[in-house]
C-alpha cells in the first residue's frame, strides 16, 4: 500500500472513531477535518456549511486557518460554485488567477495557493462544502478527489444524526444550539429562529439597515483528546464583524452562556462578540415602545444622575474644547431631533467660535412593519466642504448614529465629528467613534433635559433615571 493510501486508511479510522463516540457534533466536525488536513497534507481543511438564510456558507469546523480567515472568508452560495452545486468537485489550481476564488487577497495573505472542494450533502440535498488549502500550487490527484469525497460523506453522516439526534438543539429545557444544516434551495426561505426575540432583533437589525447572518458558525471551545465544546453565536454583523449572542431563555442558560462567552473570548481574542441578556434586551425593545417593559402603567423621575448645575459644568467644558478644536474655522452643527434640542441650545451658546446649526430627524423603530429606517427631516444647509459637528443626546446601540453618520458623509463634508452628551457604552452594537462626550452612563433608561419616555419629561432640567412601576407577579394558587 502507498504511503498516501495508508494516510487515507488512518484518517477514516479516526474519523469513524470520532463519529461513533458520544461527543457532539462540532467536536465530531472538527477531527474530521484535522484527520483530513492531515492525510493530505495541506495547509488547512474547512467543512462550511450553509447558513440559515441559505446565503452564504460558513466554515464551522476547521484546522489550519488564521481566525482572520475564518472570520471573513464565508462564500457567497450560488455565486461561481456551480460544479458543487452539481455534485462535483471544484479544483482551484491558483487561487491568484481563478476568477471563482471570492476572497482572493485574504486567501493570498494566508499564503493559499489551491483549493480543493467537494459538496457535502445529507439526505441528497447540499448544506456544505469540504475543502482543502494547499500552500503549494498543486493538483489533486484522482485519489485525493476520493478520499475526499468519502470524508464529505461521512461529514454528512455526522451533520444527519447530529440533525435527527437533535442532540444540541435549543429547546425549552435548555439546550445548545448545533450548527444547523440547511436544504440548498434556489429561492431564499425565511429564517427560522429559535426563539421569538431572536426574530424581533433581526427585524430591528434590518430597520438599521444592518445585515445580519443568524448562527453563522460554530466556534470549537476544547480542542485535543478532551471532550470538545461547541459555541454557536446567535448572530453575526457582517459590517460591524460583530457577533451577538442573545441570552434569553431561562436563568441557569445565561450562567452557562456567560461562562462560554468568557471562554470563547479567552481562545479567540479577536473575536468582537456581544452578549444581549434578557434584561438588557428587554430594555432596548422598551426603548422602541415594545417588549415586556414598554407597557409600564406608572412611571416616574427616579434617581438623579447629574444635576442642573453639573449638566450645564459639563457642556460648557465641552464647547470649550470645541472652540479650541476648531478655531479658525466656521462649524455646521448638525443635531438629531427631539431629543438633542436642550443639549444643542445650551453648548451653541458657550462656543467661542461661529457655527451654523441645522437639524435632521430620522424615523425610529416601532415593531417589525417592513420599514426601513429614513431621513424624516433633512439638513437644509449644503454640507458639501464644511466642518460637520453631529450632536447627539445620548448614543445607545449606536445603530441611529451610524446610519446618520453614512447619511452625511455621502454630502461630502470636509470634516465630520460626533459631539454626545451621555454614552451609554455598555450598549454599544456599532462602534462608532465618539470626538467628544460629555458623561458615560450606565444601561438605564434616562429622562429629562430633552430625553423622554413616551413623550413626557423633555422639560426636566437635569438628567435622571426613569422610575418604572414594578411588575406585581401574581402568586402561585
Ligand atoms: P441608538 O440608535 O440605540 O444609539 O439610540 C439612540 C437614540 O435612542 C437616542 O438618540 C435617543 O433618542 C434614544 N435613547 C437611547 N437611550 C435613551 C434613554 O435612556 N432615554 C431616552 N432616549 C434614549
Ligand atoms: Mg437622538
Amino acid at each position: 500500500m502507498g504511503k498516501q493510501t495508508l494516510g487515507f486508511n488512518k484518517a477514516f479510522v479516526e474519523i469513524a472513531k470520532a463519529l461513533n463516540s458520544n461527543s457532539n457534533t462540532g467536536e465530531k466536525l472538527h477531527l474530521l477535518v484535522k484527520a483530513t488536513a492531515r492525510a493530505l497534507g495541506v495547509r488547512g481543511c474547512s467543512l462550511m456549511l450553509l447558513d440559515a438564510q441559505r446565503k452564504r456558507f460558513f466554515h464551522t469546523a476547521s484546522q489550519g486557518l488564521s481566525e482572520r480567515y475564518l472570520r471573513k472568508g464565508y462564500l457567497e452560495a450560488g455565486k461561481s460554485l456551480a460544479e458543487l452545486l452539481n455534485g462535483k468537485a471544484m479544483a482551484i489550481l491558483d487561487v491568484e488567477t481563478d476568477p471563482r476564488v471570492q476572497f482572493k487577497e485574504l486567501a493570498l495573505q494566508e499564503q493559499i495557493s489551491s483549493i480543493m472542494s467537494v459538496p457535502v450533502e445529507t439526505g441528497g440535498e447540499m448544506v456544505g462544502i469540504l475543502r482543502a488549502y494547499s500552500r503549494i500550487q498543486r493538483e489533486f490527484t484522482a485519489a485525493e478527489e476520493q478520499f475526499l469525497f468519502t470524508v464529505a460523506n461521512l461529514a454528512g453522516a455526522a451533520l444527519e444524526s447530529g440533525r435527527t439526534n437533535e442532540e444540541e438543539h435549543p429547546t425549552e429545557s435548555g439546550q445548545e444550539p448545533s450548527p444547523r444544516p440547511a436544504p440548498l434551495t434556489s429561492e431564499i426561505k425565511p429564517v427560522s429562529f429559535a426563539h421569538p426575540s431572536e426574530e424581533e432583533f433581526a427585524r430591528l437589525l434590518d430597520f438599521y439597515q444592518i445585515e445580519w447572518v443568524y448562527e453563522p458558525r460554530s466556534f470549537p471551545l476544547q480542542f485535543e483528546g478532551r471532550a470538545t465544546e461547541m459555541f454557536t453565536p446567535d448572530f453575526y454583523l457582517p459590517a460591524l464583524d460583530l457577533y451577538v449572542e442573545m441570552t434569553t431563555m431561562k436563568p441557569g442558560l445565561t450562567r452557562e452562556k456567560n461562562r462560554k462567552v468568557r471562554h470563547l473570548r479567552e481562545l479567540y481574542p479577536d473575536v468582537n462578540i456581544k452578549l444581549l441578556a434578557r434584561r438588557d434586551y428587554d430594555r432596548l425593545l422598551a426603548k422602541y415602545g415594545h417588549g415586556p417593559l414598554a407597557g409600564a402603567k406608572t412611571h416616574g423621575v427616579g434617581r438623579v444622575l447629574f444635576s442642573d448645575s453639573q449638566v450645564q459644568k459639563r457642556v460648557s467644558q465641552l464647547a470649550k474644547e470645541i472652540s479650541q478644536d476648531y478655531e479658525g474655522r466656521y462649524p455646521v452643527l448638525v443635531g438629531v431631533l427631539r431629543g438633542v434640542f436642550c443639549f444643542l441650545a445650551d453648548l451653541m451658546r458657550y462656543l467661542t467660535v461661529p457655527a451654523d446649526v441645522d437639524f435632521m430627524a430620522i424615523s425610529y423603530y416601532r415593531g417589525g412593519d417592513g420599514k426601513a429606517v429614513r431621513v424624516t427631516k433633512d439638513v437644509d444647509i449644503d454640507l458639501a466642504g464644511r466642518d460637520v459637528l453631529l450632536v447627539e443626546d445620548i448614543v445607545d446601540t449606536g445603530m441611529t448614529l451610524s446610519f446618520v453618520l453614512n447619511y452625511l458623509k455621502s454630502r461630502k463634508p470636509a470634516s465630520l465629528q460626533v459631539c454626545t452628551l451621555l454614552d451609554k457604552r455598555v450598549r454599544r452594537l456599532a462602534d462608532v467613534s465618539l470626538k467628544y462626550v460629555g458623561f458615560e452612563v450606565p444601561d438605564e433608561f434616562l429622562i429629562g433635559y430633552g430625553l423622554d419616555y413616551e413623550e413626557e419629561y423633555r422639560n426636566l432640567p437635569f438628567i435622571a433615571l426613569l422610575k418604572r412601576e414594578k411588575q406585581v407577579k401574581k402568586p402561585k394558587t
